[in-house]
């Protein structure tokens, strides 16, 4: 795992893009619980540090597609799924794991 970020950051139901390995990664805080997804929608690339947080899915600004924090996974569209990647907090630090 990598450090990608200090917790004090990415604020409560902020976002944050950070570069880890050469990758754009988009970290998101939802309640202290941070989420780290690869910061361009599968659907047509669009960065999405733009993107709109509500009910634990992530709001493309460019379509509207909405995908699952947790999974990455889009409702409307299964054949798009956002890359995701597992986190964990150390301390003040947020490790990610870009496999
Ligand atoms: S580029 Fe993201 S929904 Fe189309």
């Amino acid at each position: 795992m990598q450090i990608a970020a200090k917790i004090s950051e990415v604020p409560n139901f902020g976002k944050k893009v950070v570069s880890v390995s050469g990758k754009e990664i988009l970290l998101v805080n939802i309640k202290g619980s941070v989420f780290a997804v690869e910061n361009e929608c599968p659907h047509q690339g669009s960065p999405l540090g733009a993107a709109i947080v509500k009910d634990g899915h992530l709001s493309c600004p460019r379509h509207g597609y909405r995908f699952n924090l947790t999974d990455g996974k889009c409702a409307e569209h299964p054949e798009c799924v956002l890359a995701t990647y597992p986190v964990r907090l150390e301390g003040d630090d947020i490790l990610v794991d870009l496999g």
